[in-house]
């Protein structure tokens, strides 16, 4: 079987980037990222317990031999993007770019700070900005970076200006400090040419730099993708975030921007659906979310959220913020195997079922409780009777016969069934 997806079927940090290291290991030729951008964030664990967080980067990046995409379903920074594959040293043979794939530009990001940072709780990364001016046929795409910069660079001044001369000068300067602080930029804020200077002097010549960079990573990835499916590769799509926050889902607008979903993959890659050999869904043995928006199953004031949050390690990969936290729906899990036709599910952090106060799930609106299992230290621990109630309850419950468990942060903790 030749593809498979992996989709997170909650709303994101599933633990997505584990499983997908755990088969780019095992199994993958080739690994690709088809949605989202640097609001996501992939923690992976080496068998020595070594931590990476890849953004923007394909998991795959970990692997030397594995080739990895980036699809036009990608929105690209293309200065963090730049720092990202300098930190993984990836070369134009093991990466590819989209040409398609539209540009995160500073305007994207101050607006995103401006508008929708606290409306929706975004990382604040630019990522709906970005997508929405390509939808509206403004965005520029890495292509354009590369080949039309200038045109790009005009862009980029007057997007930044225009938002600058609707909003309060205030407002403006503070948020945009805040940008250049964070993105390494220095300009004197008091100098009435900011914004001018700022471009002339200091993005500009990035952008420079960046275009000659890309070149050679860009490429038709529909079309490379279709000639690696052809020569019968091994290849894993994955997807950031989570079928929660598909942006045609039902908790719009408190969702991101592009598709997980399945519907996504095919947008995004041109991969066609017959060549989707294997959907594989993850699931968290508990359940969080970041940002706003209703929450059914989260953990009321009774249970002490914060020292459990510090125990899990909840905090989001990209931005730091404490993320919410509550018990399994399995309602949500059905609707999203039903969505993307899963057929394989991954739980998990099985291992931290010990940490949590009881073990519950949402079923047909209603609390279920299980029995916790002891200690998972090793594979073995995995047949406790516990366990094995709990997935077969898991299985009739969801429909998914074929489930395999998640029992640690290290690359092999991984059993598949
Ligand atoms: P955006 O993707 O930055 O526009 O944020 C939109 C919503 O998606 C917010 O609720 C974010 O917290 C959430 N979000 C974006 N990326 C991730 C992720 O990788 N994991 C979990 N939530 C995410």
């Amino acid at each position: 079987m030749p593809t498979k997806v992996i989709i997170g079927l909650q709303w994101g940090d599933e633990g997505k980037g584990k499983v997908v290291d755990n088969l780019v290991h095992e199994w993958a030729d080739v690994c690709v990222r088809y949605q989202g951008g640097p609001n996501a964030g992939h923690t992976i664990y080496n068998e020595q317990g070594q931590k990476f967080v890849t953004h923007a980067l394909p998991s795959g990046v970990l692997k030397k031999s594995c080739k990895n995409i980036i699809t036009k379903g990608c929105v690209i920074n293309p200065a963090t993007l730049h720092e990202e594959i300098k930190e993984f040293n990836v070369t134009k043979k093991f990466l590819a770019i989209s040409e398609s794939s539209p540009l995160i530009l500073p305007h994207h990001i101050v607006l995103d700070q401006l508008k929708y940072q606290e409306k929706i709780g975004t990382t604040a990364k630019g990522i709906g900005p970005a997508y929405a001016d390509y939808i509206s046929r403004d965005n520029k795409t890495m292509h354009d970076l590369c080949h039309s910069l200038q045109y790009v660079k005009n862009y980029a001044y007057e997007q930044l200006k225009k938002i600058s001369d609707v909003t309060s000068q205030s407002r403006f300067k503070s948020v945009f400090e805040n940008f250049l602080n964070k993105n390494g930029f220095k300009t004197d804020l008091e100098s009435s040419n900011y914004i001018e200077n700022f471009m002339n002097n200091q993005y500009f010549p990035l952008l420079d730099e960046l275009a000659t960079f890309y070149t050679e990573y860009l490429s038709n990835t529909d079309s490379l993708l279709q000639s690696y499916y052809r020569d019968n590769l091994n290849i894993i799509l994955e997807g950031a975030q989570g079928w929660g926050l598909d942006v045609w889902g039902r908790s719009y607008p408190n969702v991101t921007s592009s598709s997980p979903n399945i519907g996504g993959v095919l947008t995004y890659t041109g991969l066609n659906h017959r060549q989707i050999d294997e959907v594989i869904g993850i699931v968290k043995i508990y359940k969080s979310k970041v940002g706003s928006g209703e929450f059914k199953t989260e953990w009321e004031e009774s249970v002490d959220v914060q020292t459990l949050r510090q125990n899990l390690g909840e905090y989001g990969a990209t931005t730091g913020r404490p993320r919410r936290l509550g018990w399994l729906d399995l309602d949500e899990i059905k609707s999203a195997c039903e969505t993307n036709g899963v057929d394989t599910i991954v739980i998990t952090r099985m291992d931290s079922a010990v940490d949590l106060p009881a073990l519950k799930v949402l079923h047909n609106n209603s609390l279920r409780e299980y029995q916790k299992w002891n200690q998972i230290e090793a594979e073995n621990d995995l047949n406790q009777i516990e366990i094995q109630q709990f997935v077969s309850s898991f299985k009739v419950l969801t429909g998914i016969n074929d489930v395999s468990l998640s029992y640690g942060k290290k690359r092999n903790q991984l059993k598949w069934f």
